[in-house]
């Protein structure tokens, strides 16, 4: 574990799960836990519970769950050392020297920041030599000013396969951190070669200002147009957002949200110095927070294509999640913001973002356009579509002044429109509550991790491997001899299985076995699935005959399906003897 286990109790005793997540969530008792609106996923109905006696939370809707670390990560955007250092912080305490390997891994990400800086030196030196003609020329040619080119850190790659290698292992760095820094591949034969060659090159920089990855561009139409960094150490692409560290110092109040490199940096060069990416992929979660703490208002400037448009109603639920204010702009005459910009200039653009629209009329607009508003029937049809887009709006008074706006759109009354939302809402309302009825009915349903990618291959056996999990986590006495009576091999389940090993391993070490040995040690889609085995509790009492059913059970399906039978023993034999002897009750 990176942090002292001293330190992490003192801090988790200091950070009360109830207060710590009561500055995000209005909580409101009932029975042994509190309950409030989930801050991770939308939702009317409270279905959010905070345990104080387990010091977890977990989500029935969306699944989310963890200890009070897990809960800061997520809100905040944190990484694991950064949420305990937040947590520190509130509560006034010092963080402890970490540990050796933790110190190692310090070390290690230094050095990957300090070969980042260098390559990036190293493309910008190639850009301004004479024999990078072409490249100096793409850049110019798309009316980047060289002011701008050196803000951004422009380089090139030249178009050699151990240019940047040789380069780099001249100045000391070793070829494997060359490796994990992402800026060379590996044949398959095993040698290294540069990443990117014969590209124009983007230094990606994050919030501190360290270089953490790259994006290049071809300088023709060949394929792929942008290569990029993979993930490493020192670059999650899903926590980062292009020009970051440029837009945090912007006086705008708002930011403005564009798809691509070139977009932002035509953006910056025209003043627009709020603008930051989302790296090429579609916006995440972590990046709208993160943006929510820089700015309280965002323009989304997407491709004016159908990818775009799309991209831009996913971006604004995710940004609406985080209480930003959202508008899109609509870019007429122009596949994206740089294009617009070197065709009309900044003029136009600012017009073009003080005309931006509201999400929710950009949303009734993409609705109209798809109906002939002339026709009869097809306003009709637009109606119902509004209606069930305007009953998704939270804020009443939003909602009305939208609904008004579509009425006028379809030319019926805003009684009329009134009534149609009003049926909406009460579908959405009843397929909600069925939804909520199917779930709890549904054994199946119920017994799968919300998150697809964790699926139990064995039902009955996983859900026999939760309840162990939940037996011992509430009662560490149970874990003595079961590395024996309970081979962690035995589990179906991978992530139960690792979390299993994890409890025997703490348990051989003296360690508590709690979820805050877990926090930062599983990946949040595992801590969610355990705050729900845990969630339930048990009530008091013995649990040893339990734990001795369920493992029975686990052992039953092992024979079942094959991977368990005594040597020379046919698994059906065995099967039969198992089950008499089950019944005899003289298992373990
Ligand atoms: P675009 O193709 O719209 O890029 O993709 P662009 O920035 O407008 O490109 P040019 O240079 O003006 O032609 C938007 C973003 O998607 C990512 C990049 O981050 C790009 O800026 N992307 C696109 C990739 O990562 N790989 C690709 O092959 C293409
Ligand atoms: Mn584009």
């Amino acid at each position: 574990m990176p942090f002292d286990r001293i330190f992490l109790d003192e801090l988790s005793a200091r950070n009360d799960i109830v207060e710590v997540v009561s500055q995000y969530v209005q909580l409101k008792k009932s029975g042994m836990n509190y309950f409030g609106l989930c801050p991770f996923h939308n939702e009317k109905t409270a279905s959010f519970s905070v345990s104080p006696d387990k010091q977890i939370f977990h989500c029935f809707g969306c699944g989310a769950g963890g200890g009070v670390l897990t809960f800061v990560m997520k809100a905040e955007g944190l990484t694991f050392p950064d949420a305990v250092h937040f947590l520190a912080a509130r509560a006034g305490i010092p963080v402890p020297a970490q540990g050796e390997a933790d110190r190692q891994a310090a070390r290690q990400r230094e050095r990957l920041y300090a070969l980042c800086k260098d390559a990036a030196r190293f493309y910008y030196d190639t850009l301004w030599q004479p024999q990078s003609r072409a490249a100096q020329q793409y850049f110019l040619s798309r009316g980047l000013h060289r002011r701008t080119m050196n803000r951004f850190g422009l380089g090139y790659a030249p178009d050699s396969f151990h240019a940047l290698l040789d380069a780099m292992t001249a100045k000391g760095y070793t070829r494997e951190e060359l490796q994990q820094a992402g800026l060379v591949s590996k044949s398959e034969k095993g040698h290294l070669y540069d990443r990117f060659r014969g590209r124009a090159m983007f230094p990606i920089i994050d919030v501190r200002g360290n270089v953490i990855a790259f994006g290049g561009r071809v300088l023709d139409d060949s394929k792929p147009k942008y290569l990029n960094s993979p993930e490493t150490p020192i670059f999650h692409k899903s926590r980062n957002l292009f020009a970051l560290n440029l837009s945090k110092t912007t006086k705008s109040d708002y930011f403005i949200l564009a798809e691509g490199y070139m977009d932002v940096i035509a953006l910056h060069q025209a003043g627009f110095d709020s603008a930051v990416a989302s790296l090429g992929t579609a916006l995440t979660e972590e990046q709208a927070r993160i943006i929510a703490r820089h700015t309280g208002r965002i323009v989304i400037s997407y491709d004016a294509d159908g990818a775009g448009q799309s991209a831009a109603q996913r971006a604004i639920d995710i940004l609406k999640k985080c209480d930003l204010q959202v508008k899109v702009l609509k870019i007429p005459g122009a596949k994206d913001p740089d294009e617009f910009i070197k065709a009309k200039g900044a003029d136009a653009f600012r017009n073009l973002i003080e005309r931006s629209e509201d999400h929710n009329a950009y949303r009734l607009e993409q609705i109209a356009a798809k109906y002939d508003l002339e026709d009869d029937e097809a306003r009709v049809l637009f109606l119902r579509d509004a209606a069930r887009m305007l009953a998704g709006i939270d804020s009443s008074i939003e909602r009305e002044v939208y609904a008004g706006r579509a009425a006028k759109m379809a030319g019926v009354t805003p009684e009329a429109m009134g009534v149609e939302v009003r049926r909406e809402q009460n579908i959405r309302r009843k397929k909600r509550r069925a939804a909520e009825r199917r779930e709890i009915r549904s054994p199946i349903g119920l017994a799968q991790p919300k998150d697809r990618s964790l699926a139990y291959t064995d039902i009955r056996s996983a859900k026999a491997e939760e309840n162990v999990l939940r037996l011992l986590f509430s009662d560490q006495k149970l874990i003595a001899g079961m590395e024996t009576a309970l081979p962690p091999v035995w589990f179906s389940a991978p992530v139960l299985r690792k979390i299993y090993e994890r409890v025997l391993s703490l348990d051989r070490d003296g360690q508590i076995v709690d979820i805050l040995s877990f926090e930062g040690w599983l990946e949040p889609n595992e801590m969610s699935l355990l705050s729900g085995i845990l969630e339930p509790g048990l009530p008091p009492g013995e649990h040893r005959q339990e734990l001795a059913e369920y493992i029975d059970t686990i052992r039953m399906q092992r024979i079942k399906d094959g991977t368990l039978t005594k040597a020379g023993e046919d698994p059906l034999l065995t099967f039969g003897r198992i089950k008499k002897t089950k019944r005899g009750r003289t298992m373990i």
